[in-house]
């Protein structure tokens, strides 16, 4: 209930501490983990948010826009995707536990500026992907778009992004 009168030191701790361990190691260790291993509450979010798509790696997206995400289920990318209180709950709870650990995106995002809810127009994502021709994404129906992120990651079902199991239908292993 302290949380207004602690906010204004946790501002000026955090990027301290977490500064150094985010830009030196964050993204390597990421790219090679799987989902969290958290038997019943994995098996929920996959059931319940990976019917249309992937159910994503909570990793890839910080607290702020899994909130942002969970408390708009209503209309979800213009669908609905809404779910009973106590799931909406739960499944919010094991994705912001299990939320990116760059903790410091409050800090340096443009002022008025909302956390992404997507995670393709992330800044990681999009300089992971950018050098992806276009045309190899949109024009192929064997894709679609770039959301669709198992069908040039061989191992995302089972939350594994490395670089070694990427895969382009149509076009095939990509080397670089
Ligand atoms: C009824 C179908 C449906 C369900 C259920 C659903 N989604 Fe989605 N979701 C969509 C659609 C459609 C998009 C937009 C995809 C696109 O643009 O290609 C989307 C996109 C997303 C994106 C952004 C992907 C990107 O482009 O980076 C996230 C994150 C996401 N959903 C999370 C969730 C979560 C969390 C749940 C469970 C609470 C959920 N979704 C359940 C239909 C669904
Ligand atoms: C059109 C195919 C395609 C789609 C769809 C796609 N990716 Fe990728 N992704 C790639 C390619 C190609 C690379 C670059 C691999 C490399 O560095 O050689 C990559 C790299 C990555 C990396 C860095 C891997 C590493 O070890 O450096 C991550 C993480 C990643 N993608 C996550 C995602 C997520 C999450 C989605 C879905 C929201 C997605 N990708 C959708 C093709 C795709």
């Amino acid at each position: 209930m302290k949380q207004s009168l602690n906010q204004p030191i946790i501002h000026l701790m955090i990027p301290l501490l977490f500064l150094s361990t985010s830009v030196l190691g964050d993204d390597e260790r990421e790219h090679h983990r799987s989902y969290p291993q958290q038997g019943a509450a994995l098996e929920q979010y996959k059931q319940e948010c990976g019917s249309c798509h992937l159910a994503y790696p909570p990793r890839f997206l910080g607290k702020a826009s899994w909130n942002q995400i969970m408390l708009s289920l209503g209309n979800h990318f213009g669908e609905s995707a809404e779910l009973e209180p106590n799931e909406q709950q739960e499944i919010l709870h094991f994705l912001t536990q299990n939320s990116s650990s760059r903790r410091w995106y409050p800090f340096w995002k443009k002022k008025g500026e909302e956390a992404p809810i997507r995670i393709t127009k992330t800044r990681s994502f999009r300089h992971e992907h950018d050098e992806i021709p276009r045309h190899l994404v949109v024009n192929n129906p064997k894709i679609g778009s770039l959301s669709q992120c198992e069908r040039c990651h061989t191992g995302a079902s089972e939350g594994s992004f490395n670089e070694h199991q990427v895969h382009i239908p149509g076009f095939g292993r990509w080397d670089d």
